[in-house]
Formats: structure tokens, C-alpha cells, sequence
């Protein structure tokens, strides 16, 4: 058992080392029990994962010089096999590593000599305010990295004045995710074989206060991680899918699943995981409310592209008649330009928030917004923007 504290390198807790608070929470998995476990699933142990749930950090204000890196300073805290299962990629990571090399691929072009600056973040999606257009994406167990789980996401995104979407596979109740932030939140829907389990939860979220459903469409089947396999991880039993439970998510999916949900719940639908431009325009024929382009963090199908190369043609179908919402690689005030200035209205946070949750818990969170706020605050006012909607394509050469 460790209660390493993160790394110093470009990384600074307000409140001193990593706290060893949380490390009572949770005992952990004995070793001899973990490795027979292991032995009897025949996995490739490399290196064990001795660290308990859940990470033992305090909340805290974070410091940072961005948030590339502190992936590194997470995996110091996080328990390695959980590490590696938010962090990795499917098989070669080729569609991971694309995501962040695209943003490479579009120069910004500055508008100098352009006039006063009073800049304005704020942005209004699907009828909700956000302080800034970045929000949080849909995550799966919360609990890998941080003791208050989707709890702590909640509230430093509520802080930070943006918008939580809870996932289906959450740790923590979707009403008690929802209690934890004042702010908007959306909840995302893994459909499962059992359409009466599905419709359930569709009708709780709406009445915790969720204001959209996002229907994820790019994860019917389970992506695989080389990384994870290495390590033989597997979902520690103290943190259950507490929403889902043992439900069998539906292993195809269809047009009909978009009705069904349409047809269950009267709340606007997100479609996420688009990647193509027939499918953006077959969901607006659908009445689908706003479009989320996103590889899921290039975590199922290797070999796509970068969510953002795959977005100016989605957006130029789109045509603005809904709002266009991109993830898959955001770690700048830069990206988030970039993609706005390529179509997105919005752009939703991944791994950062669970890093960010980690080594803070909701203040980590919070942190995480307040930076890349920041970034976004200076790169808007030296191109020459004002609003986000100013950011548009003649912002990049
Ligand atoms: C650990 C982890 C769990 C995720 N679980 C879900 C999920 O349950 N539902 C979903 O729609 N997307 C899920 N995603 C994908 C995110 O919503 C988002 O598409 C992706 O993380 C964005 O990329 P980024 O991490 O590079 O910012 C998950 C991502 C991570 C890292």
C-alpha cells in the first residue's frame, strides 16, 4: 500500500503532499487473493497493482502548468491497473494519439490591430448557461480515481459554472450525482438488453434533473486495451456500476434504439460518437437535439480519425441547425479555439477531469476548468476574438 504523493514536476497542491485521509477508506484487495484472481484469469501479470481503493488524495486547489501533464502526476496516485484503464487507448492507440496530433495540423491566424477586447466565455447549449464552451464528458467509474467518485466531478464542474454529464456506468446514484451540483447536467444512456431497465433509468435521470439524455453510439462493443490486458485489470468489486448493476448492455445497435429513447423520455437527445457527416444529417432528420462528435477518446475503434479532422465535415452538414459537440483530445485553451473554430459549439473534458478529481477531488476538478479557462481567456484575446461564437473558421489558416 502506497500513499505516494503526485509528482513535483509542473504540478503544485495548494494544500502540500497528497493527504493520506482517504487510504482508511477503503481496504485494500489482499495480494495473495488478487494474484489467484489473476492467475485464474490466465492474464500476462507484468507488475501487480498494489494500491487501494480509493486513491488517497484531500481536496485541494491544484496547480498546473497544463493539463498534458497531469496524467503523470495522476498515474503516481492512481492505482496502476486503473491507471492504465483510463488512460489507454484501444490496440495500437493510433486513433489516441491522432487526437492530439490533429490539433497540430490547423495553425491559428491571428486577428491583429482588430480592437478593445472585452472577452465573453459564456456560451448557452441546448437552452443551458455555461460559463465557458467546455464541459464534462461522459465517464464510467469515477471511483478508479478519486473516494467521491461522479460526486467530485459533479461538484468541481458545478464550481466551475459548466455542465456534468453523468454517466450510466457511474459508481454513485444518478440522484446523488445530481444533487451534487446546482449546475446543469445530462445523462448518458449505455442501452440495455432489458428495455424496462433502460426506461428506468432514462425516467430517474429526468426526474434527478437531467436536461438531455446523450446516447452514446460507438460502444456496443467493449474496446481493448493492449495496456490493460498487460496488467490483468479488472473492475475492483467495491466499486459497483451502482446505476446499471448487472444489467447486459444491447450488443447492436439501431435507428429504432434512438426512437425508443425519443419515445421514452421527452428530453432533448444527444447523439455521441459521430464520426460521419450521413450519420450527423440522419439524426437531425430524427429529431436528434444536438450532435457530440467524439472517438470516445480513440478507447473503441482504432484506426478512426481524430475527432477533430472528423468534425469540419460533420459541421458543414450540420449547418448549424443543431448545436455540434466535440471531444477526443482536448487538453489546450488552444484545442478548445481550434475546435470551435472548425465548427464545434462546445467541446466536452475526458481524462483530464478524472485526473484532475484524483489529485484534488472536486477542487482538483474545478482546477482543471479553471485552467483551461484560463488558456482559452488568453488565446481568444491574442487572436482578436470577443465571444465564442466569434471563433470561426477564419480563425485558422
Ligand atoms: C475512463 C473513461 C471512461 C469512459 N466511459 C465512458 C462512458 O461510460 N460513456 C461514454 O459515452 N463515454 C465514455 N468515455 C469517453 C468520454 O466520454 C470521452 O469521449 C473521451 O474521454 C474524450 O477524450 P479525452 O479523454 O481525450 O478528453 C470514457 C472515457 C474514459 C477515459
Amino acid at each position: 500500500m502506497t500513499t505516494d504523493p503526485p509528482s513535483r514536476r509542473g504540478l503544485f497542491l495548494a494544500a502540500g503532499a497528497a493527504g493520506a485521509a482517504g487510504a482508511a477508506l477503503a481496504p485494500a484487495r489482499p495480494a495473495a487473493a488478487q494474484q489467484q484472481q489473476e492467475g485464474e484469469r490466465g492474464a500476462l501479470q507484468l507488475r501487480p497493482t498494489p494500491r487501494p481503493y480509493p486513491a488517497p488524495t484531500a481536496e485541494q486547489s491544484l496547480r498546473m502548468a497544463n493539463l498534458l501533464e497531469i496524467e503523470e502526476a495522476a498515474s503516481r496516485i492512481i492505482p496502476e491497473g486503473a491507471f492504465a484503464y483510463i488512460a489507454s487507448g484501444a490496440d495500437n492507440e493510433w486513433t489516441l494519439h491522432e487526437n492530439r496530433r490533429a490539433f497540430d495540423r490547423y495553425p491559428i491566424r491571428p486577428h491583429y490591430l482588430s480592437g478593445p477586447a472585452g472577452l465573453d466565455l459564456r456560451t448557452t447549449l441546448l437552452g443551458q448557461e455555461l460559463s465557458m464552451p467546455i464541459l464534462t464528458a461522459p465517464m464510467g467509474a469515477h471511483g478508479l480515481a478519486h473516494a467521491s467518485a461522479e460526486v467530485g466531478t459533479a461538484r468541481g464542474t458545478g464550481e466551475a459554472g459548466t455542465l456534468m454529464t453523468i454517466g450510466t456506468a457511474a459508481n454513485r446514484t444518478i440522484e446523488d450525482i445530481a444533487k451534487a451540483t446546482p449546475g446543469p447536467k445530462w445523462f448518458q444512456i449505455y442501452l440495455m438488453d432489458d428495455a424496462g431497465r433502460s426506461r428506468e433509468l432514462l425516467q430517474r435521470a429526468k426526474a434527478a434533473g437531467c436536461s438531455a439524455i446523450v446516447f452514446t453510439i460507438d460502444a456496443f462493443a467493449p474496446g481493448a486495451s493492449d495496456r490493460v490486458a498487460r496488467l490483468g485489470f479488472s473492475f475492483p468489486p467495491n466499486l459497483p456500476l451502482v446505476n446499471s448493476g448487472t444489467a447486459v448492455f444491447k450488443r447492436s445497435l439501431t435507428w429504432d434504439d434512438v426512437a425508443f429513447i425519443q419515445r421514452t423520455v421527452d428530453l432533448p437527445l444527444v447523439l455521441k460518437g459521430v464520426l460521419t457527416a450521413d450519420v450527423a444529417r440522419a439524426a437531425i432528420e430524427r429529431g436528434v437535439a444536438a450532435i457530440q462528435v467524439s472517438n470516445h477518446g480513440g478507447r473503441q475503434l482504432d484506426g478512426v480519425p481524430a475527432a477533430l479532422d472528423a468534425l469540419p465535415p460533420i459541421a458543414e452538414a450540420v449547418a448549424g441547425r443543431v448545436p455540434v459537440i466535440m471531444d477526443s483530445g482536448i487538453r489546450r485553451g488552444t484545442d478548445v479555439f481550434k475546435a470551435l473554430a472548425l465548427g464545434a459549439d462546445a467541446v466536452a473534458l475526458g481524462r483530464p477531469v478524472l485526473y484532475g478529481l484524483a489529485l484534488g477531488g472536486w477542487m482538483g476538478v474545478k482546477s482543471v476548468y479553471d485552467h483551461i479557462r484560463q488558456e482559452l481567456t488568453r488565446t481568444m484575446t491574442i487572436a482578436g476574438a470577443r465571444t465564442v461564437k466569434d471563433v470561426q473558421r477564419n480563425f485558422l489558416f
